[in-house]
């Protein structure tokens, strides 16, 4: 597909160099001030300081060249802006061309994307969902701009957690025959247990650990032991795995989050020992109280960068560890280009020594990147990390549950609700303002920032939230509707009649840059604004303009054609981001 930008760029970059420029000057952008132009170049004030010249003087002479066929005006604006704004007919061939479409700017790339790591047996908390909801999009957004995308979860499956609650177990049922010396795993089966079970123990066995220091040690060897492979300790993990992860699924399903993988920590395993291997043979590895460390720090770090403990006294592994073999497993599996960790920024520095430690290994090529995508904290509106009433940290099925019934309410009590549908439907729908409510809310933040969660303003149907575009689709469906022409019917506009159209034409003939944009800053946050932008333009014209009563059939037909566009990129962008639209509400 053509982008808009780069094109200008050539055809003002042409008249640069026609006047004995560097063509590179010709950088166009879209213009902030759309009241004065739709675009500008600025490129005659780098070009004053290289040609030792005014800019104003550089800009009227190219201006006076550049080919004005496809713009409506082109005006050199002191003290050396070139403003440049395109004819309609051009302006609506870019827009039919581009609304809905993205640029292949990651073809060729193979990406994995590691987000989501929630630790099984443990409930999913409001920290797991930022990993969970920005991944996605990230994943949407680098697969429409053309890369081979591969989502893995990373379950945390084979960490202390499972030595806990394994040895809680053992405490309360000795005679289970999974504890026993001569289990066998044919014959000998792990009676049932069951999620609430674990909910239960889980927190049990984390504080009693805190408490008992013979628990904690039970538990860390029950943690090696399992490492190591004892037969009926793998036998009731992967007892504990059969319940949890169905209910993972379960979690992600309704957030529309899904993963190409379901690997977990357990899967790297059997790369440890290679690992271990390679490092011992690069000579990286030294002891250090009992435990085998590799050293990270260089000498130019301002601040210190601890040794990556890769094996702990007792023999087990930890955290670094696992990421370790995991890039093992990851490169032999698709080799990517580059591998992108979505994880609590406050991650960052276990980040730096895992790719540290992997460069002096060279477990990946050298080309291959390793990018850590930090995120902020969601804080409540105390600005202190989000907490339930009673100071517990939110269960996140929870927390979908709230915005789901708070959203149902608002429907129900709303001038708009449709008092026809169905309470099923009208549950689905609930549901799905709830989960956008929630994305939306999220996603709109830049990522590394940390954000308050306010369900109330998330949950709002004004301003720059999930349900407020939703609604906007809603609205334009409603329209088609009316018109009986179907959302995608095939229809080009031939005129632009209002500014606002014009604005929105401009925004919907830069949508697939704007994508191309978001993929290259890995940042969700930017389709979220220019998802806004679009609809908010929508409604000011929707307001401005009685689209069904136009008695002028062309002007109707064109304006049918404006709206099933502006329908197209709003679903782009809400696909990008994750996020399912209602039919109506
Ligand atoms: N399970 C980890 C946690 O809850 C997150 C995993 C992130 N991914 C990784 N490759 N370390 O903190």
């Amino acid at each position: 597909m053509e982008i808009i930008t780069e094109l200008l760029a050539g055809i003002v970059g042409d008249a640069f160099e026609k006047c004995g420029y560097d063509r590179s000057l010709g950088r166009v952008t879209m213009s902030d001030r759309l009241d004065l132009c739709q675009f500008q170049c600025n490129g005659a004030f780098e070009g004053a300081k290289r040609y030792r010249k005014a800019p104003f003087m550089i800009a009227d002479e190219v201006a006076a060249v550049i080919d004005g066929s496809k713009f409506s005006k082109v005006e050199s604006v002191r003290p050396g802006f070139i403003n440049l704004t395109l004819k309609d007919d051009e302006l609506l061939r870019f827009a039919s061309g581009a609304a809905g479409s993205v640029p292949a700017s990651n073809a060729g790339e193979t990406i994995v994307i590691d987000y989501g790591g929630p630790n099984v047996a443990k409930p999913l908390h409001i920290g797991h969902l930022r990993s969970a909801v920005i991944g996605e999009s990230v994943k949407r957004i680098l697969s429409a701009c053309g890369a081979r995308v591969i989502g893995d979860i990373h379950l945390g499956d084979w960490g202390l957690q499972m030595g806990l609650i394994i040895s809680e177990l053992r405490h309360r049922h000795p005679d289970w025959r999974c504890f026993a010396a001569d289990f066998d795993p044919q014959s000998d089966a792990v009676p049932d247990i069951t999620l609430d079970d674990l909910s239960e123990i889980y927190p049990l066995a984390s504080k009693k650990s805190k408490e008992d220091e013979k628990f904690k040690r039970e538990a860390l060897k029950a943690t090696a032991d399992l490492q190591s492979g004892d037969a009926g300790y793998m036998a009731v993990w992967k007892k504990i795995m059969d319940i949890s992860v169905p209910d993972l699924r379960k979690i992600y399903g309704r957030l529309n989050v899904s993963f190409d993988c379901w690997y977990g920590e357990s899967d790297a395993e059997k790369y440890v020992a290679p690992l271990m291997e390679l490092l011992g043979e690069k000579n990286l590895i030294r002891e250090s109280d009992g435990a085998l460390v590799v050293d990270v720090a260089r000498e130019e770090d301002t601040a210190e960068i601890p040794p990556v403990i890769v094996k702990k006294s007792d023999g087990s592994n930890i955290y670094a560890t696992t990421d370790l073999a995991t890039i093992i497993q990851r490169q032999r599996d698709f080799a990517p280009d580059k591998i992108l960790y979505i994880t609590d920024s406050r991650q960052s520095l276990h980040f730096e020594q895992v790719f540290r430690c992997t460069r002096l290994a060279g477990l990946v090529p050298e080309s291959t990147a390793l990018e850590f995508l930090g995120f902020g904290t969601v804080n409540g509106p105390d600005g202190k990390p989000f907490k339930t009433r009673d100071g517990g940290t939110m269960r996140l099925e929870e927390l979908l549950d709230t915005a789901a019934s708070a959203a149902l309410e608002k429907l129900n009590e709303s001038a708009h609700a449709d008092a026809s549908s169905a309470e099923a439907d009208k549950a689905d729908t609930a549901e799905k303002i709830g989960i956008a409510a929630i994305k939306f809310g999220d996603l709109i933040n830049q990522r590394g920032k940390d954000y308050i969660f306010d369900m109330a303003k998330f949950l709002s149907f004004e301003g720059k939230t999930g349900p407020y575009i939703l609604y906007t689709v809603t609205r334009i469906n409603s329209i088609l509707k009316k018109l009986n022409v179907p959302y995608d019917a095939d229809i080009r506009p031939a005129e632009i009649y209002s500014d606002i159209e014009r604005e929105l034409y401009l925004k919907m003939a830069l949508s697939g840059e704007t994508v191309a944009r978001a993929a290259a800053d890995r940042a969700p946050n930017i389709i979220c604004e220019n998802l806004y932008q679009t609809a908010a333009l929508f409604s000011r014209f929707y307001h401005d303009n009685r689209i069904i009563d136009e008695p002028n059939a062309a002007k109707r037909r064109d304006w049918t054609a404006l709206i099933i566009a502006v329908r197209r990129v709003l679903m782009l962008y809400l696909d990008l981001l994750g996020i399912e639209a209602v039919d109506s509400m």
